[in-house]
């Protein structure tokens, strides 16, 4: 059977939902092995998924676990990106928005190459759990109104085989199977809408605006395939969203966002566009003045404490972080405009400092854009292993100033 689906599919036809069925189930049960599912990743990569396709794959890998289930009269929100550079949308928005009153289920990964994971910052707070028992999961997000967890081994399994593979394979840039692995872990995950954040760009995993708006568009009607709410923002990652690069240090960005404390204009707009988003999907009328409103009064970072304590953290852990006493500044080396910052070479470097030190990495003092004189510091790099020359490296400097770039390309 999968031998025939792998010859169909390799020569353009539309494989139809009981094969897609039986094909998971044949993986799982080691029918199939991972040369034909290799194959067949490969001919999907070429020949494309349609959208009924997309559905029945993501049904099948949705059935090879288990899922979480809300009580009927609780509405629970959850929200994906797709991978980034100082990407604290997560740390901010969920309790952002649980402020406002909506429910937040979020389950996040690791860091994946240059990207950094939600679970690997979380982690750094001092007693913080990430790894809760699903029911225990259901409970924090009934009773304090959000939780961020590490994705458990349970949901999704035959996503978890697929995706090894399909990184073993160079197999992954499929715009259907893609869509079929994030949205089958949303579905399992048991929220009733989704939030996409399709980054686009050069640290982004989707490069240019056309892939990243289709990917962003198939997510958004999988998803409704299957009864959810779902809304998409295509956003910019041609240089780090926050100021801080790391785990701990990133951390720190989102507590002092949360704080009111000064932010960064453009983490400021991507992390509300997103909680924006999460409360106009749950019926929120005025999302933009609610979430203000939540985070002028302080009922955001309060939340942000009670999800942290909830998870066997604690307030004095969480304002007892500071970033790495060892810092290295970097200078400019001559007068003129950043032209760009290269995010996958500063998502690296963090990556190993912190690694080292949970409030080591790097904090960008100069945008794209800003203008510079000669010794002028454009960023720190924090902990003792880390290298200024590899962070200046990072840095573009010319004479003239770029294109001013949009934080979103589109929402769908
Ligand atoms: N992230 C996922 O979870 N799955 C993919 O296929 C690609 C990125």
């Amino acid at each position: 059977m999968v031998r025939l689906a792998i010859e169909r599919k390799r020569d353009g036809a539309t494989l139809d939902s009981t094969t897609w069925e039986a094909i998971v189930a044949a993986y799982m049960d080691g029918t199939a092995d991972d040369a034909q599912m290799a194959a067949l990743a490969m001919a999907c990569v070429w020949r494309g998924l349609d959208l009924g396709e997309a559905v029945a794959l993501t049904r099948a890998m949705v059935a090879s676990g288990a899922s979480l289930h809300y009580p009927h009269d609780v509405f629970v929100v959850d929200k994906h990106s797709s991978g980034g550079v100082s990407d604290i949308v997560s740390l901010v928005a969920v309790p952002l928005v649980a402020a406002c009153g909506v429910k937040v289920a979020k389950l996040s990964g690791r860091a994946l190459g240059h990207t950094g994971g939600t679970i690997d910052k979380l982690e750094t707070i001092a007693g913080l759990r990430t790894t809760i028992e699903m029911d225990a999961f259901v409970r924090q997000v009934e009773r304090v109104g959000c939780a961020i967890a590490a994705q458990s081994d349970a949901f999704v399994p035959a996503d978890k085989r697929l995706y090894r593979l399909r990184d073993h394979t160079a197999t992954v840039p499929s715009i259907g199977l893609i869509a079929a692995s994030i949205v089958s872990k949303k579905v399992a995950g048991g929220a009733h809408a989704f939030v996409f954040d399709v980054k686009c760009g050069g640290a982004a995993f989707m490069r240019d605006v056309r892939q990243a708006t289709d990917l962003a568009q198939t997510l958004v009607a999988v998803s409704h395939e299957f009864g959810r709410r779902a809304r998409a923002v295509v956003s910019d990652m041609e240089e780090p969203l926050g100021r801080s690069i790391g785990t701990g240090i990133e951390v720190i960005e989102a507590r002092e966002f949360l704080r009111g404390e000064d932010a960064d204009g453009r983490v400021r707009e991507g992390c509300l566009q997103i909680a924006v988003e999460m409360l106009a999907l749950a019926g929120v009328r005025e999302p933009r003045e609610t979430a203000l409103g939540a985070l002028q009064s302080g009922k955001a970072y309060e939340k942000f404490v009670e999800m942290i304590e909830a998870q066997g953290g604690s307030r004095d852990a969480l304002e007892r972080m500071s970033v790495t006493a060892r810092a290295h500044e970097v200078k400019a080396s001559h007068a003129g405009f950043v032209t760009a910052i290269d995010a996958v070479a500063l998502g690296h470097a963090a990556r190993e400092w912190s690694a080292h030190e949970p409030t080591g990495g790097i904090r960008v003092a100069m945008r794209v854009g800003a203008r510079v004189e000669r010794g002028d510091v454009i960023a720190v790099a924090y902990g003792a292993h880390a290298n200024a020359k590899r962070v200046a490296d990072a840095f573009a400097i010319g004479a003239e100033a770029p294109p001013a770039r949009p934080l979103a390309y589109a929402t769908i």
